[in-house]
Order: C-alpha cells, then structure tokens, then sequence
C-alpha cells in the first residue's frame, strides 16, 4: 500500500512512522508512506500558505492553491485510490471504515491547519472527508497517523502473524475478553484457571462469554450489529437475567446511561422533537437535566413515552395516544419508580417494541420481569396517567 501525506509539518509525522510496527513496515517495504510538504508548492514570495478567511471570524484558513498544485504534482491522474480530507466534519473512522481503506492500493491523506482548508481545494482534490472523533484537534497530522496506524495494521505481513488482528475489539463486532500474562499470580490477584487449564474449547468458550459480557456493559449498541450465532445470544440472556442487567439497574446512574444508549441511535432527537409535545419536553428538561442520572431517564423515559404516539394501527397502544404517558415516565425521576404496565398493554407488545427499542427481547423481557420498587422503575402506572 501506498500512502501520499500533504502537510505543512511533515516533521510531527516522521518520529511516529520510524518506531515499532509502524517503522518495521515501512522498512520492509510492506506499506510506502511519502510526506509530502505542501509549502513546496507555494507560489508565494514567503511560501505562505494560508490566509484571512473571507467573510471575517477567527484564524486563518489553508489556502487552494498550494494543496492543488500539490496534489497535482505528486498522484496521477486519473487517481486509482482514495483521496482523503482528515476533518472533523467528516465520515467517524471506526474498524468498517478501516476495513473499507485498507483495500485500497495507494491512499492520499490532506492534514488541515489552523482553522480549515479553502472549501475549493477540498472540491478539487478530495473524495472524502474522515474524523477521527467528535472532537478538534490543532491539525490533522494525528488524525493521519491515526489512518496509517490502524490500517497497516490490517496488511498482509505488518503485525506478527495473521491471526492477530482477527481477534480484536471491533474486528470480531464486539469488545475484547480480558488478556493476561505470566506470572499466573501477581500480588494475590490470579488469572482465571480456565486460561491455565489448557483446554482449548474451554479457552475459547470463557472468552466469548467475556467479549458478550464487556460488550453488553460497555457498549450494548454494538450488539445490534455484532454477528452473533444462537449461542451468543443464549449467553447474552443468561448474563443479562444472571446480574448483569440487575447490576445495570441497581447501579441506577449506570442503568441510565447504558439502557438508553441502546435508543439513542435509533430513535434520533429529531423525532422525539416531532413526536413529544413540547410541553413534556419542557417538564422533562425541568425535572432530567439536574444530573447525570436524570438525563439517563430523560432518555430512558423518551424512549418509552414516545412509542405510543408513534405507533399506528395497534388498537392497544393507540389507546393511549394522547393520553399523558409521556408525561408521566418523564416525571419518573421525581415520583418514585414503581410503574406498571398501562393496562391493556400486553407484554408481549411491549416486548415488540421493546425489542427493537431495546435490540433484544431479553433485555426488554427483564425490563417488564423487574417489578420491585429498587428495580423497577421501568413500568408505567395506569393510576398516574391523565385522564
Ligand atoms: C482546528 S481544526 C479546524 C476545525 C474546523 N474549523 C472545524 O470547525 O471543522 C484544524 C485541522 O485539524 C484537523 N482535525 C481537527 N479535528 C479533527 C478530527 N476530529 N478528525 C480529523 N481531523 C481533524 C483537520 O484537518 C482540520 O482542518
């Protein structure tokens, strides 16, 4: 593979790709990476490259010509491979994305400065534009080491041995299981005995088990898309009905952020926007926005408030369209948390929903199952609802 760098500071780039696996790669040959210094290409007097933005406002922008001309130099045209723009408006890198680059041949990275690129550069010479994170950085010099990082990583003969990328968080769709290494015991904490016992299958089996178990905890939406076989998800049952869903509930500021996490993505603010009266809106900023845990059932209480009024077609829930169930979950944090099911609801109908709410029928089976006044905050009181 490789890789064509533009940057005003090729020197922040060069420590990285001499180092480790990185600086091993590229002495063998296995991947290119040229850093291409885009103030060669200025026409200026003082081999500026950057100017006032138009219309005013703080900073200075990176100026067309030099990128263009710079581009123009150094890829071929047409370009085979993929031009891209590092920037925090662009597409989030994650191991799909990763995946996706590391198919490509030849890749052309452009690392902004300053406050941005001149937005006719980026017409010109850019196919794409990728961010490594929802937040700013000075440049895009760390973003590119970020690109070229985790995709040497996925060419042939750049990691050890095969296998080793195979295993990882994300490449499988779910968290990596715990690793240990010698010595067995270190100052009284032990590695569990299954990865001592030699028993492959075993072996195997406790770390699945620990992939589900960390995902679930950690980042339950990535369970929506992680290929899971019919034994996954009978562990996932198992581990949600044997403590961790309790653990979830118990630990209620935790239960708030993750359950709903789970809607976030699915259920966009905009429709909740559309969906939930304003007025429920106002109550529930009033009474959710004081803190973490409250915000978690702001969401918590959106997702379920806002199903019957968005459901057609389903006499059960259409009953209580209009009704004040939004408003009532949303005062969950204040009224206390023994709720019940509207009556005429059927589980299994909540089950539905929950289901694609939740991602997983079991999970939304011990949301209904969980009646208790510590952990049950999840069931709406058919006597709080307004007439
Ligand atoms: C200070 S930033 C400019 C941010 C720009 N004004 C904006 O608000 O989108 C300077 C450069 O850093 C790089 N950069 C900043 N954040 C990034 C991110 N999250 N992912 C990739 N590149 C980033 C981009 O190349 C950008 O041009």
């Amino acid at each position: 593979m490789r890789i064509k760098v533009f940057t005003l500071f090729p020197d922040m780039l060069r420590p990285m790709l001499a180092q480790s696996i990185l600086g091993r790669a590229i002495a063998a040959g296995l991947i290119e990476v040229e850093l291409i210094d885009i103030r060669d290409y200025s026409k200026e007097k003082h081999r500026n490259t950057d100017d006032y933005p138009f219309g005013g406002g703080a900073g200075m922008v990176m100026a067309a010509q030099p990128i263009v001309d710079a581009f123009a130099a150094n890829l071929p045209d047409p370009y085979a491979g993929r031009r891209i723009y590092l920037s925090p408006r662009g597409r989030t890198l994650d191991q799909r994305v990763v995946e996706e680059l590391a198919k490509e041949e030849d890749l052309a990275l452009l690392c902004g400065h300053y406050e941005g690129v001149d937005q006719r550069a980026l017409d010109a010479v850019i196919d794409e534009e990728l961010s490594i994170g929802d937040y700013v950085l000075t440049g895009g010099e760390l973003g590119a080491l970020v690109v070229i990082d985790a995709v040497a990583r996925l060419v042939p003969g750049v990691l050890g041995s095969d296998e080793s990328s195979e295993d990882e968080s994300f490449t499988t769709g779910l968290l990596e299981y715990p690793q240990y290494t010698r010595p067995a015991d270190f100052r009284g904490q032990k590695v569990p005995g299954v990865l001592l016992g030699g028993n492959h299958a075993d072996i195997t089996a406790w770390r699945r088990e620990q992939s589900l178990a960390l995902t679930l905890q950690r980042r339950p939406e990535l369970l929506d898309a992680a290929p899971l076989d019919d034994h996954d998800r009978a562990m996932l049952s198992r581990l949600m009905r044997a403590g961790e869903v309790e653990a979830l509930l118990d630990e209620r500021g935790v239960a708030c952020e993750r359950l709903p996490l789970m809607v976030a993505d699915r259920w966009p603010r905009a429709w909740f926007a559309a969906f939930v009266p304003e007025a429920s809106r106002k109550a529930a900023k009033k009474q959710c926005f004081s803190g973490r845990r409250h915000r978690g059932f702001l969401w918590q209480a959106f997702s379920m408030g806002f199903i019957p009024d968005f459901v057609e077609g389903d006499a059960a829930w259409e009953r209580w369209q209009g009704r004040g169930i939004q408003c009532c979950l949303l005062c969950l944090p204040e009224n206390g948390l023994l709720y019940r099911l509207p009556e005429g609801i059927a589980p299994e109908a909540l089950a539905r929903f929950g289901c694609a709410i939740l991602a997983d029928e079991a999970l939304a089976h011990t949301w209904m199952q969980t009646g208790s006044p510590a952990r049950g905050p999840y069931y709406c009181d058919t006597n709080r609802l307004h007439p």
